[in-house]
């Protein structure tokens, strides 16, 4: 057993042998930012100040050579080895919401396109899931493995837990859901999970990117914010190959329509001639670049495939002076990214 001290606020857990330095703090009640759990979004990255540790199974691009030699750590994967001082901010918001192992039966199933199915879970009569907007939840498989996806409704609208799932050509959980998934089958599920939520303590305008189905947590964040009626400024860039990917297309035209402080810019990057497409062309994250050429006073949420999520962070860090700490992400990874760890 070791002990692990936070900086700057003094904060102190107990790690057990063999046990990653989240998993430890989740358990006692410490939120550090995190997403995948599994090396391979970058999420969790963090400084060790002193002592030393086991950097477990992780992806290169999660935690370069570079940044290793300067200290960094994933703290999904890092189990300690001696006492730990780590420099990490803890996120107050989640702290005392229970995570929960929790039955569900799917009430409804509904195609929003080709690839697009979206899940509307019922709990149990006697059980309520208390979440933030943008946390996520995760489906426990059989043979032990799980599958993360992110609540798309606000917490002022969780009678059913609504899910956008997008299918993975090839993948266990995503061709179960498109092949034999029926209504009212049982899944097991364990949440709320995830650090992808508003900061609600800054004034910051904000910029959301989204590509494809990482338009569902984005989509339960707005809509906390429209309900709690907080006025930030903020601008959605959603991207897709043809605009049918943007599957809920008609109900972000209304939110722009219907609230002043909120912009919508789709973008289309594989248009095609019958799709008759005059809107924004080419990457979601550079058209956000367009029109935010100075990002120094913004907060950026994106979420989505890893290539767009990596793309943002480094392009809106390096070229539009985005504090890297303003910049919040969710990268639905799958088992492909997390094979292929070093
Ligand atoms: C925090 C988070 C939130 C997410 N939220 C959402 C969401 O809201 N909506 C959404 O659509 N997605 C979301 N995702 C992504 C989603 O979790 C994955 O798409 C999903 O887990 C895929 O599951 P699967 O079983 O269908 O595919 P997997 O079994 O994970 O397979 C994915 C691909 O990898 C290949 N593969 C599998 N095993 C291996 C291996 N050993 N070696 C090499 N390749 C392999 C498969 O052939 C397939 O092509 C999220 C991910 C994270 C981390
Ligand atoms: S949460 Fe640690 S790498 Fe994703």
């Amino acid at each position: 057993m070791h002990t692990v001290t936070l900086q700057p606020s003094g904060h102190q857990f107990q790690v057990e042998d063999g046990e990653a330095v989240l998993a430890a703090a989740l358990r006692q009640g410490f939120v550090l930012p995190y997403g995948c759990k599994n090396g391979a979004c970058g999420s969790c990255k963090g400084k060790i100040l002193s002592g030393a540790v086991d950097y477990g199974v992780y992806q290169q691009k999660a935690l370069t050579d570079e940044e290793k030699a300067q200290g960094k750590a994933l703290f999904c994967q890092a189990k300690p080895l001696t006492d730990l001082v780590l420099e990490a901010r803890t996120l107050g918001a989640a702290k005392d919401i229970q995570i929960k192992k929790l039955p569900c039966r799917v009430q409804k199933m509904e195609r929003l396109a080709d690839d697009v199915m979206a899940l509307h879970l019922k709990l149990p009569a006697n059980e309520k899931l208390i979440f933030l907007a943008g946390q996520y939840i995760e489906f426990l498989l059989k043979d032990g493995g799980r599958r993360s996806f992110s609540m798309a409704n606000p917490p002022h609208d969780a009678e059913l837990i609504q899910l956008h799932v997008r299918h993975v050509a090839g993948g266990q959980f995503t061709d179960h859901v498109f092949n034999k998934m029926k209504e009212r089958d049982i899944l097991r599920c364990e949440g709320p999970m995830g650090t992808f939520f508003l900061r609600e303590e800054s004034d910051k305008p904000l910029v959301f990117v989204a590509s494809g189905t990482g338009f569902a947590p984005i989509k339960a964040v707005i809509e906390h914010m429209f309900h709690k009626g907080i006025a930030r400024p903020m601008t959605l860039y959603w991207g897709g190959r043809r605009p049918k990917d943007l599957y809920m297309n008609q109900l972000v035209t209304a939110w722009a329509a219907e609230h002043a402080g909120f912009k919508y810019v789709p973008v289309i990057s594989e248009a095609k001639p019958e799709d008759t497409w005059n809107g924004r062309t080419g990457f979601v994250h550079r058209a956000a670049m367009q029109d935010f050429p100075d990002l120094s006073g913004h907060q950026v949420y994106a979420c989505g495939v890893p290539i767009m999520v990596d793309s943002a962070k480094r392009d809106f860090i390096a070229q539009c002076k985005l504090p890297e700490e303003e910049f919040y992400a969710d990268s639905f990874t799958t088992q492909a990214d997390i094979a292929g760890a070093a």
